[in-house]
């Protein structure tokens, strides 16, 4: 069997094993994939996949917080199609370029804030922190600043899954059974207004915050420390919004001691809060570095960029000690057909005007799951825009979590599934990322279904005495 691609001569079965015996998935329970599996999606149109079954679900993750532009473009097929005609690949290394990797990054440097005018390109937005990394540790390097190497990152922070992205990563849970690097890289706490001491202002706990950066800082000794990562919004560490003033804040603190200021806006890039990027737009910093991936291509194909000011490209241009190069990069950085991809993708957006469809579809979105706030289990709505997040627990008073053997957050994505929407389970949390076209319609089957699907989720809890009745 070698039909694929949701022809009707697709042999379900055939996928579903070849994929359970030999697929190693991401992010897995294998002693339940074994048995479940995974469901096989065969077709996707505009905000809706469809599975093997010919079942269709709107898309509630953007696949996973990506497909901005939603699917089935037919331009980006096209565009594609002819890049790969026109040259598929040859290398970027030193003084070789396509048309599309030049282009792309002129038009990345003319959306990015202030002077990010550079783009170095990878396949993610894991490699797009690692380089991260490496380009400030050789700018310190080039300074002769050779001690500043040391990173400051938050609990809750998701910053990827290579090696050193999953150690400046602050998610607990993903460390559990792996090595991460404790050497270079440290933790502070993370900035979550609902789970902030009872009785705190937000102001008092944005304080607190900031200090405590400040804090680490001094701690390692300034001479030690090289940057601070943080997303604007904390995307898979459960949509954490930061308090008012947090981002300004801990920049200044980070200028004060020469700390570079890396902005991971893998997941806000592009549209997903109404801006092309959300550092200044929505936050009101210009970073030193921002790093993105995503909805750079919405998916499409597989891009990463890390962009990066003039203040760091003219450091790390000058002569390099020693007859060094910049060896720094990968067979396809820049690969010409991701980079058409993603200037395809840019240019449906500004046409489209995509961001201020979000500014007008998002912000409804945006309300709409906030109403959910009455039901019984609804601790905390949260984010912002197409970027949203359900914090359940049993008792909203004391903020108490329902037994983690509940599995509320599987339940409820179990119960809008049945119902034909793909949310994503967290742990107890729910989260939201569709795709940027949702019209008001969209919207509404969104909320009333996580509303039918929520309170079903309830009452099996009752049923299975994890809340009384
Ligand atoms: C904020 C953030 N940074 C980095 C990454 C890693 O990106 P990738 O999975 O493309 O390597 C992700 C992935 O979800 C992310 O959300």
């Amino acid at each position: 069997m070698n039909s694929f691609q949701g022809s009707p001569s697709l042999d379900k079965q055939d996928i579903w094993e070849k994929d359970r015996d030999h697929f190693t998935h991401p992010w897995t329970d294998f002693s339940t994939f074994k048995e479940n599996g995974s469901m096989v999606f065969t077709k996707a149109d505009g905000v809706s996949i469809e599975d093997a079954d010919g079942r269709r679900y709107l898309d509630g993750i953007g696949g996973l917080w990506c497909v901005n532009i939603g699917y089935g473009r037919d331009e980006i097929a096209d565009a594609v199609a002819d890049q790969i005609r026109a040259i598929p690949y040859f290398s970027t290394f030193g003084h070789h370029t396509t048309a599309p990797a030049a282009q792309l990054a002129a038009k990345l440097a003319e959306l990015a804030p202030g002077d990010l005018n550079h783009v170095f390109y990878g396949c993610g937005g894991s490699v797009a922190n690692d380089t991260a990394v490496r380009m400030i540790h050789f700018y310190f390097n080039q300074l002769g600043k050779t001690s500043k190497k040391q990173i400051i990152s938050r609990i809750d922070g998701y910053h990827g899954s290579t090696y050193m992205a999953m150690s400046i990563t602050g998610v607990k849970f993903d460390h559990i059974g792996f090595d991460i690097d404790d050497t270079l890289v440290h933790h502070i706490s993370c900035p979550n207004p609902y789970r902030r001491p009872a009785g705190q202002s937000l102001e008092d706990f944005c304080d607190d915050k900031v200090a405590e950066l400040e804090s680490k800082i001094l701690e390692l000794g300034p001479d030690n420390v090289a940057a601070f990562f943080a997303e604007p919004i904390m995307g898979a560490g459960g949509v954490i919004v930061p308090p008012e003033g947090y981002h300004r804040r801990t920049l200044e603190v980070c200028r004060k001691y020469d700390v570079l200021y890396v902005s991971d806006e893998v997941v806000t890039a592009f549209g997903r809060l109404g801006h092309m990027f959300a550092s200044e737009d929505e936050f009101g910093i210009v970073p030193d570095i921002i790093t993105c991936a995503k909805g750079l291509t919405s998916g499409y194909l597989p891009l990463g960029a890390t962009i990066f000011s003039d203040r760091i490209y003219e450091v790390i241009s000058k002569p390099q000690a020693d007859g060094a190069l910049f060896t720094h990069g990968f067979t396809y950085s820049g690969h010409p057909v991701s980079c058409t991809a993603g200037l395809k993708n840019l240019e449906i957006m500004e046409r489209e005007g995509l961001c201020e469809h979000v500014q007008d579809v998002g912000a409804y979105f945006e309300r709409r799951i906030r109403e959910l706030s009455d039901l019984q289990i609804v601790g905390d709505i949260r984010g912002r825009k197409f970027m949203m997040c359900l914090e359940n627990v049993a008792d909203k008073q004391t903020k108490a979590l329902i037994d983690p053997e509940a599995k509320i957050g599987n339940r409820i994505a179990d119960e809008c599934q049945q119902r034909g929407l793909i949310v994503r389970p967290l742990a107890h949390m729910n989260i939201l990322s569709p795709t940027l076209i949702l019209i008001r319609e969209h919207v509404d089957f969104v909320a009333t279904t996580l509303r039918d699907s929520i309170e079903a989720a309830t009452e099996s809890l009752k049923a299975d005495g994890y809340l009384p009745r």
